[in-house]
This record gives C-alpha cells, sequence and structure tokens, in this order.
C-alpha cells in the first residue's frame, strides 16, 4: 500500500493565510502591526538565507520585518545591548536570534536574556520550564508544526505510541513534551538507544529528527504508521550530473513509503512549516502582549 503524501508546502500555505488573516484583524480592530525582530550575527551563508526567506514571510503575512544584521566579531555585550532595546521596543513583538552563534558568545546566555514573552523560537529556559509543565509557553516552531500536520491529518492522537528520534533541545524534546500533552505514550530515542529497529518498529507515529541521511530504513517502520521526518540533508547526486548535490531526509523514503500510512517528503515535508510557525508565533505574542484573545488552532 503506497502511504498518504502528507503535504507541507501547502499546509504551510493554510497556516500563513490564518496568520494573515489574524494579523489583518489585529490591524483593522486594534490598530496593532505584529513585529518580528530578527538577528543575524555573522556570514554563515546558511543562515543568511533562513533570515531572508524570514524577513520575506513576514512582509507577506502583513507584519513588520526588523533585520539586525551584526558583523561575526560582535562582542556578547554589544548583542546583550541590541536585545534589550528590542526586548524593550513595543513595536516588537517576536525576537529570534539566528543559530548557530559565532563560537566567542554564549548561546545559552544569549537566548536566556530574550523577554521570554518575545521568545518566538521557545528556546528559552522559562519556556522549556512551561512547556514541560503543560503551561502555555511559546514553542519552538518545527515541533509546533509536526504537531500541526499531525492532529490534521489523525484529529485526535491520544493512546497513539510515539517515538521520537533524537533528543536536541530544539525538536526531539519538546516534540516529545508536544506529544505527551496530546497524550500520546512517548519514547525519545537516540544514538545509544539499544534495539533501534525493534523500538521504531512499536511506533504508531515516528518522527526522525537525528540529522542522518536516510538512516531510517523502511524495514522499521510498522504498517499503516505515520512518520514525519525532519531531516533536511544534503547529499551527493552524481546521477544528476558531476559535483550536484540533492535533499534528503532521516528516513530511506522510498521504502518507507511502501509500508508507512502517511509520510512527509523532504524536502516539501516539515521545512516549510517551521517558518509557518514563526509567523503564527509572532501573531501569539502580538495577541498576548495585548491582551487579546489568541488565534485558534495556531498555538498548541
Ligand atoms: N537555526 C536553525 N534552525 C533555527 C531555528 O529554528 N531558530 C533559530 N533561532 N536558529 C535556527
Amino acid at each position: 500500500m503506497a502511504a498518504n503524501i502528507i503535504d507541507g508546502k501547502a499546509f504551510a500555505a493554510t497556516v500563513r493565510e490564518k496568520v494573515a488573516g489574524h494579523v489583518a484583524r489585529l490591524k483593522a480592530d486594534n490598530d496593532i502591526t505584529p513585529g518580528l525582530a530578527v538577528v543575524l550575527v555573522g556570514e554563515d551563508p546558511a543562515s543568511q538565507v533562513y533570515v531572508r526567506s524570514k524577513g520575506k514571510q513576514t512582509v507577506e503575512v502583513g507584519m513588520n520585518s526588523f533585520e539586525h544584521k551584526l558583523d561575526s566579531g560582535t562582542s556578547e555585550a554589544d548583542l546583550l545591548a541590541l536585545i534589550d532595546t528590542l526586548n524593550n521596543d513595543p513595536a516588537v513583538h517576536g525576537i529570534l536570534v539566528q543559530l548557530p552563534l559565532p563560537k566567542h558568545l554564549n548561546e545559552d546566555l544569549v537566548i536566556n536574556s530574550i523577554a521570554p514573552s518575545k521568545d518566538v523560537d521557545g528556546f528559552h529556559i522559562s519556556n522549556v520550564g512551561l512547556l514541560g509543565t503543560g503551561q502555555k509557553s511559546m514553542v519552538p516552531c518545527t515541533p509546533l508544526g509536526c504537531l500541526m500536520m499531525l492532529r490534521d491529518y489523525h484529529g485526535s492522537l491520544s493512546g497513539m505510541n510515539a517515538v521520537v528520534i533524537g533528543r536536541s533541545n530544539i525538536v526531539g524534546k519538546p516534540m516529545a513534551q508536544l506529544l505527551l500533552g496530546d497524550s500520546c505514550t512517548v519514547t525519545i530515542a537516540h544514538s545509544r538507544t539499544k534495539d533501534l529497529p525493534e523500538v521504531v518498529g512499536r511506533a504508531d507515529i515516528v518522527i526522525a529528527a537525528v540529522g542522518r541521511p536516510e538512516m531510517v530504513p523502511g524495514e522499521w517502520i510498522k504498517e499503516g504508521a505515520t512518520v514525519i521526518d525532519v531531516g533536511i540533508n544534503r547529499i551527493d547526486a552524481p546521477e544528476k550530473g558531476e559535483g550536484k548535490t540533492r535533499l534528503v531526509g532521516d528516513v530511506d523514503f522510498a521504502s518507507a513509503a511502501g509500508r508507512a500510512g502517511a509520510i512527509t517528503p523532504v524536502p516539501g515535508g516539515v521545512g516549510p512549516m517551521t517558518i509557518a510557525c514563526l509567523l503564527a508565533n509572532t501573531v501569539t505574542a502580538a495577541c498576548r502582549a495585548n491582551g487579546l484573545e489568541e488565534p485558534e488552532g495556531l498555538t498548541a
């Protein structure tokens, strides 16, 4: 049986449409334009692409985009001073500091200097604690996007066995918390997990977030399971010509699609949902900052 393809690109477009609708209402009814500040330190090419894309999509949904590009030698004191200014700027509802930061900057210190209410990445220790205790928080964008797609496909996730492969602070751990919040039975697997094929084989939902190209073969997947592939790995593609590359996930799509009930492709699955959820978090932050009702369906 061929799996249903969960189209993250199309789903992300519907999320952006919802966000744009809320932004238009906030402007018309409350004279509020949500604003997102993105801070990029240095010239990492991949980060520059992401930041450009974030700025473009922010403007497309009607929000204000504030880009702060600092050179790679920026001191920690100067970066913290900028964050302090943004924390106190009422036109800024969301702040994102693009990671990774240059080595001389302490990432934890920088992230924890962002006001938790403006931390649209959901990385601040307060938001991590709030999520872990089931309280209202800002939720990391990629796991939020995965949760939205799972809820849309399944309705209720209650009682399902979910296996999250990967224990990163950005994806694995918050993903596990969100699935637990939706009453899944959750296992977090990682590089030291014994008998990973057996663990994955018990899952109704598999979330692969390890960053290793095609490491999960289809034969591990239970028939009919839902597979969410968070990996975005660039590999050589000599079949396309010399020096050519292509993107693959952490799951071997061809074999997994033959066993799964539903699967996200790479590219076009989880990837587009991350920025869509960043926009959703920014509109949520703007509503909360002004004591207004939060948009439905855009938060966990
Ligand atoms: N770098 C790669 N992904 C992310 C993300 O989701 N947030 C931030 N701030 N930096 C990133």
